[in-house]
């Protein structure tokens, strides 16, 4: 299949593009390089022995988009590009549902008019509100609790009823868990701009001496240690996990919704020990309030993706920790050097 991959240059794109081409798929990435850098290129062709053709344009450009399709003849689109900063989707609501949404329907319309009928969408735990039980099952309600959850929900509602019209369609939504991690060879991984917001790249960041310690966003949840608990995984588990939904689109028509997670969580206490066992480097960190929004526990229920995708995260939390400081240590300014 050739694969059209929107924000193929960011964190979870980058590792996707390595395992679709490891498929023996063809990819096309489409980034406006807003928050990823033009070297990440550089080192997918690197990793994957080819030119990997690069369109620099922003999605929800219609008439760009439209002469890329008329271009490329497509098979399939798998649709990573939006913004993701919560702290951010609050402050700015109408910037974020201006650019998620019209990108997914600048791509559905285009899409239609090329007869191109297999997507895939980086949907997000978030979806899940703040869960009545864990783990969570892709049944489950749904509920947000800031602007740029919403935007992920509502673009899920949007491709469902565009394949409840057209039957020719396949969606399938992929509810990312915390992917966390970077490619084995340390040349690919997550390049934040400014202070981080996630976890692990906070914690890498202390590590390279960037950050003077890690606040933990409160010890006093109900959970075994008090701080939140979160289903981690590795972000090269998480690309195998597109190959395998990508592939069941183009055998099913409808949507298909899947938890993308391991199953298990881990407190942020545990992934401080852990990164530091498996690197063997200190991390300082200091108790701080409950950050707003933040939920005790969220883990997934992942046996749907395993009957149906036949796919299950196989990367332990050691490897997670020593891939995410291989690239940190390796590449101290990310992408930058
Ligand atoms: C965050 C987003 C979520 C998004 C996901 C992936 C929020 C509230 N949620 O999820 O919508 O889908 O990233 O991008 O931002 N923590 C600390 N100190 C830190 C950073 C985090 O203690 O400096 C804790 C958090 O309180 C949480 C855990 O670490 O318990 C994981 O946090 P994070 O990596 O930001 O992910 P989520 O909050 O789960």
């Amino acid at each position: 299949m050739k694969i059209l991959l929107t924000g193929g240059a960011g964190f979870i794109g980058s590792h996707t593009c390595v395992e679709i081409v490891e498929a023996g798929h063809d990819v096309v990435i489409a980034d406006d390089l807003s928050n990823s850098k033009p070297a990440v290129l550089d080192r997918l062709k690197e990793l994957t022995g080819k030119e990997i053709p690069f369109y620099h344009i922003d999605v929800a450009d219609r008439q760009k988009v439209d002469e890329m399709f008329a271009k490329e003849n497509f098979d399939a689109v798998i649709h990573f590009a939006g913004f993701k900063a919560v702290g951010e989707s609050v402050a700015k609501p109408v910037m974020y549902y201006r650019n998620n949404i019209d990108t997914t329907l600048t791509l559905l319309e285009t899409m239609a008019k090329y007869n191109v009928n297999n997507f895939v969408f980086s949907s997000s735990a978030t979806v899940y509100g703040v869960p009545e039980r864990v783990p969570l099952v892709e049944g489950m309600k749904t509920g947000c609790t800031n602007p740029y959850g919403w935007t992920k929900l509502m673009i899920e509602q949007i491709l469902t009823d565009a394949t409840v019209a057209n039957k020719e369609l396949s969606v399938v939504l992929l509810r990312y868990f915390n992917p966390i991690g970077a490619h084995e060879s340390g040349r690919i991984g997550e390049d934040p701009t400014g202070i981080p917001n996630n976890l692990l790249p906070y914690i890498t960041q202390v590590a390279i001496g960037k950050l003077p310690q890690l606040g933990v966003f409160g010890d006093d949840y109900p959970t075994h240690d008090g701080t939140g608990v979160r289903d981690y995984i590795h972000v090269v588990d998480l690309a195998k996990g597109h190959v395998k939904a990508i592939e069941y689109a183009a055998e099913h028509k409808g949507t298909e919704i899947f938890n993308l997670g391991t199953g298990t969580g881990y407190s942020v206490l545990d992934i401080v020990k852990a990164f530091e066992k498996a690197n063997n480097i200190e991390i300082p960190y200091v108790i701080k309030p409950r950050r707003d929004g933040d939920i005790a526990e969220c883990y997934a229920d992942p046996v749907k993706a395993k009957e149906k995708l036949g796919w299950q995260a196989e990367k332990s939390l050691e490897e997670m920790c020593r891939d995410s400081w291989r690239w940190q240590f390796n590449n101290p300014k990310g992408y930058d050097e």
